[in-house]
């Protein structure tokens, strides 16, 4: 106890406030909508605050689109899309996409604390992650646009047409990028939806997209709710539906394009695993575990929200885990020494509380840091459960949180089949030193990424996606530029 005090005691002497400043950053009062290269104000003249969740003061008014808005974002991209899209040649396309990419750089700084303020994830993710990780989807993106009979050699890649693109809240700008640069590249034009709570840096990407000289109507971004973004999964003329979000919206959106001649790639909930083996380096796997979870508040499809440990090390791991825990700041996401910033929104806040108290109800046994946690905006302490059974609620459903639980087990065979059970699939993570059973685990775990020995690593040439649940479809790597192509 004395050593865990002393801990804690040292680092608030050493870490003095570090706040990124906001003063180089250029925001508007009022954003109307993107659609043909202009902006265009909704035709109902409604509006919608988006706040910042770590101080719930209002940032910016955002247009509210509603159906004839879409109409007029879809008719702009089909437009693009036979007059110039799709006619200009490959390498051309490039370009402007090559274009997108350095002038995200360049404004890298500004976009990463647009990401902070709307959004509430730590500076430093939004700087060192979500920013390059965007660009770089673009310049691999643009790599392909003229390179398309190497990507699928022996066959003609035609793009789709008009992709209508809906987002979530969790990765803004990142989220962006997977979907828009691949479609771009194939030839494909594009109407996209950010989330309601984050529509900043995608309307800044509109800024950027104008300044590339992109020409009017190929990208379009329409914010709204999930009326806007059912309007366009609606929406005769779109090809192609790319969505990434909850679990209940993509079963909605797979029942309103069945029987259409729309494609679909669907992103959607997890609840991945990270196992650690008792021959696993544990301060490394200690910081994976960290890394998987407290990682942008849990706000992650991927997280590793489901910890299994060998039962040998348990006591061990357990009690590094807390110790490690009790050292994670949380609060001003734009102060450059937070590891976890403010949760999303009210209703995320809500959510997440909810379920750490059904996981109190069913029995388990809860440890929450007793951080510093700021009065006003939404937060929530790193919070782990231990003593859960593989029914709880807490196991079986995506909360979506800093909330980790924690299981034992002996054999392979055991962690497997508790790994497999839950509705989804979308990534797991194994912490071994012995290669043989990485490849055993990767061949049983049902999951669309397997980490080893490492946990949320992200690069543009690999692709992403889930088994069951989870979705299907990949983004990113060449799985996920043919998603945006048809093969003749
Ligand atoms: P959501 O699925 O409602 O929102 C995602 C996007 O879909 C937003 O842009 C939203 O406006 C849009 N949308 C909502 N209803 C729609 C509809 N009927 N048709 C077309 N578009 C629609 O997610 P929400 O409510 O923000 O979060 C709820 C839960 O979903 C979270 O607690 C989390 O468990 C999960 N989630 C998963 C994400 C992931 O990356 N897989 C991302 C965000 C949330
Ligand atoms: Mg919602």
């Amino acid at each position: 106890m004395a050593k865990k005090r002393d801990l804690k005691q040292k680092i608030s002497w050493e870490l003095a406030p570090a706040p990124e400043s906001t003063g180089h950053i250029n925001l508007k009062d009022r954003y109307d909508l993107f659609i043909n290269g202009k902006w265009v104000a909704p035709k109902k003249k409604k509006y919608f605050s988006t706040i910042n969740p770590s101080n719930e003061k209002k940032i910016a008014e955002i247009a509210y689109a509603d159906k004839s808005d879409v109409d007029l974002a879809v008719d702009a991209a089909r437009k693009a899309y036979d007059g110039v899209w799709s006619k200009i040649t490959p390498s051309e396309r490039a370009k402007y996409i090559y274009r997108i990419a350095r002038i995200m750089q360049e404004r890298s700084r500004e976009l990463a604390v647009i990401e902070s303020l709307d959004g509430g994830k730590p500076i430093r993710e939004a700087r060192d992650i979500d920013i390059p990780l965007a660009s770089n989807h673009f310049f691999y993106n643009a790599g392909w646009a003229d390179k398309l009979e190497y990507a699928f050699p022996a066959k003609t890649a035609m793009p789709l047409g008009v992709a209508g693109q809906i987002i979530p809240w969790n990765f803004p700008l990142l989220m962006a990028a997977w979907k828009i640069a691949p479609a771009l590249a194939a030839g494909n034009t594009v109407v996209l939806k950010p989330a309601e709570t984050t529509s900043l840096t995608a309307l800044k990407l509109a800024e950027i997209i104008q300044e590339a000289g992109l020409p009017p109507g190929v990208v379009n971004i329409v914010t709204g709710f999930g009326d806007t973004g059912a309007a366009i999964v609606n929406h005769p003329d779109i090809n192609k539906v790319a969505f990434t979000g909850s679990t209940g919206v993509g079963k909605i959106i797979q029942n309103a394009i069945s029987g259409t001649a729309k494609k679909a790639t669907l992103e959607l909930g997890g609840k991945s695993a990270n196992i650690i083996f008792a021959d696993a380096p544990i301060d490394q796997a200690i910081e994976g575990i960290v890394n998987g979870i407290f990682f942008n508040q849990g706000h992650v499809c991927c997280a590793g929200s489901r910890l299994f440990v060998q039962e040998s090390v348990s006591d061990l791991v357990i009690k590094k885990l807390k110790e490690r825990i009790d050292t994670l700041i949380v609060g001003d996401p734009l102060d450059k020494n937070t590891d976890i910033g403010a949760i999303n929104s009210k209703e995320q806040l809500e959510i997440i509380k909810k379920y750490i108290k059904i996981g109190k109800e069913e029995g388990a046994e809860m440890y929450q840091t007793s951080c510093k946690i700021p009065n006003k905006g939404y937060f929530c302490a790193p919070t782990i459960f231990t003593d859960v059974a593989q029914s709880s609620r807490i196991v079986q459903e995506e909360i979506f949180g800093p909330v980790l639980t924690i299981q034992t087990f002996r054999t392979i065979d055991e962690v497997i089949q508790k790994a497999n059970n839950t509705p989804y699939g979308l990534a797991a993570g194994v912490w071994t030193d012995k290669g043989s059973r990485i490849f055993n685990l990767t061949t049983k775990l049902r999951a669309g990424v397997v980490w080893a020995n490492t946990y949320n690593k992200f690069d543009p040439s690999s692709p992403f996606g889930g088994y069951k649940e989870s979705g299907f479809g990949r983004e990113g790597g060449l799985h996920g530029l043919s998603a945006y192509v048809k093969l003749v």
